[in-house]
């Protein structure tokens, strides 16, 4: 519109004018200029990873995230999957970290698309997928997700169970518990109870689940290309505020294991106080991690987005003694 163009024709003659230099290429400024991130985030991974894969991390930021799909196993295979979407002219490729997850180029819709809407096939990115793969839930298990909303994980454990056994999926936001109903409702899942709940006091038996999962509220510094505007609106004060929730929500997820049960902390963040310096709880021994392209981080395994092209995730996987 014409008043659109005169003003910002007005802002680029402003701008123009102004005697700003750019600044140094290698400075913080000049790194969080060129890739558009806060001065805080771009010492953070510098402090935590050095220089190179801190750059590729940010640069990855400015990238849209791949539309990654996982299959409902329990309803075909990947490969009968992946067939449905060629033929729908979709560009289809395995996923490097998760090898049945299917990465699509330039999907359109992918909510629409009928392997989702059917419950054939979920989209979440190969991180995500990855974590369920640690939890290993099993048919016929109790797991409980203390922070469950939208139903990610709780949804895909379901499928790893062949819907047998039960995972309570709590969330703390009513709003967001009705995103767990609805994906269970649309993959056709009996066995995921979605609940609303404090998860630093989830209603449940304490040692009465076989697996438990705390995919926490956290910082979002491995999702940032997944929304734009979060960089701007996360502030490091929210980082231990953050971190104090977790620890707390750890304690109270770590009360539900049963004895030789298994325990999983997972954050898509980058922070350190939110990953490399969490602990397990007192009781619980270190699961070791997988290996490459998955680092060793502190009492876990972190996965930067430059690793294996996925959303920045760390998981601590650790068991009950029996
Ligand atoms: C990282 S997201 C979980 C993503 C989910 N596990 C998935 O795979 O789809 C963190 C969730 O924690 C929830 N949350 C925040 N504070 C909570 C609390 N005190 N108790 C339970 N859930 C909480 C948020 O509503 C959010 O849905």
């Amino acid at each position: 519109p014409p008043k659109a163009r005169g003003f910002v024709n007005g802002v680029l003659r402003a701008l123009a004018r102004a005697r700003w230099s750019w600044p140094a290429p290698d400075t913080t400024e000049g790194i969080g200029v060129r890739t558009s991130h806060p001065d805080w985030i771009v010492e953070l991974l510098v402090r935590e990873f050095g220089i190179s894969d801190a750059l590729a991390t940010l640069a990855l930021a400015d990238e849209p995230a791949p539309v990654t799909l996982r299959v409902n196993r329990m309803r075909a295979p990947a490969a009968e999957v992946a067939a449905e979407l060629r033929a729908a002219g979709i560009d289809v490729q395995p996923g490097a970290l998760v090898p049945g997850a299917l990465v699509l180029r330039h999907p359109g819709d992918v909510a629409a698309l009928a392997a989702v809407r059917e419950g054939r096939a979920t989209p979440q990115d190969q991180a995500s997928q990855a974590v369920v793969g640690l939890l290993d839930p099993q048919p016929a298990e109790r797991v409980l997700d203390v922070a469950a909303a939208p139903g990610g994980k709780a949804t895909a454990s379901a499928e790893h169970m062949d819907d047998r056994g039960v995972v309570v999926a709590a969330d703390v936001h009513p709003g967001r518990v009705r995103t767990v109903v609805r994906a269970a409702s649309r993959i056709g899942l009996r066995s995921v109870v979605p609940v609303l709940a404090d998860g630093r006091h989830p209603p449940v038996r304490a040692r009465a689940f076989d697996r438990v999962l705390l995919d926490a509220p956290c910082s979002g510094l491995g999702v940032l290309r997944r929304r734009p505007d979060a960089r701007w609106r996360i502030q490091p004060e929210h980082v231990p505020e953050l971190a104090a929730l977790q620890r707390a929500m750890l304690a109270a997820a770590a009360a539900a294991v049963r004895p030789g049960g298994r325990l999983v902390y997972a954050v898509c963040t980058l922070a350190p106080e939110e990953t490399r310096l969490v602990e397990p709880p007192d009781g619980f021994d270190v699961v070791a991690g997988p290996g490459p392209p998955w680092r060793p981080h502190g009492r876990g395994v972190v996965l930067l987005p430059s690793d294996a092209g996925t959303d920045g995730m760390f998981v601590l996987v650790m068991q009950r003694a029996g």
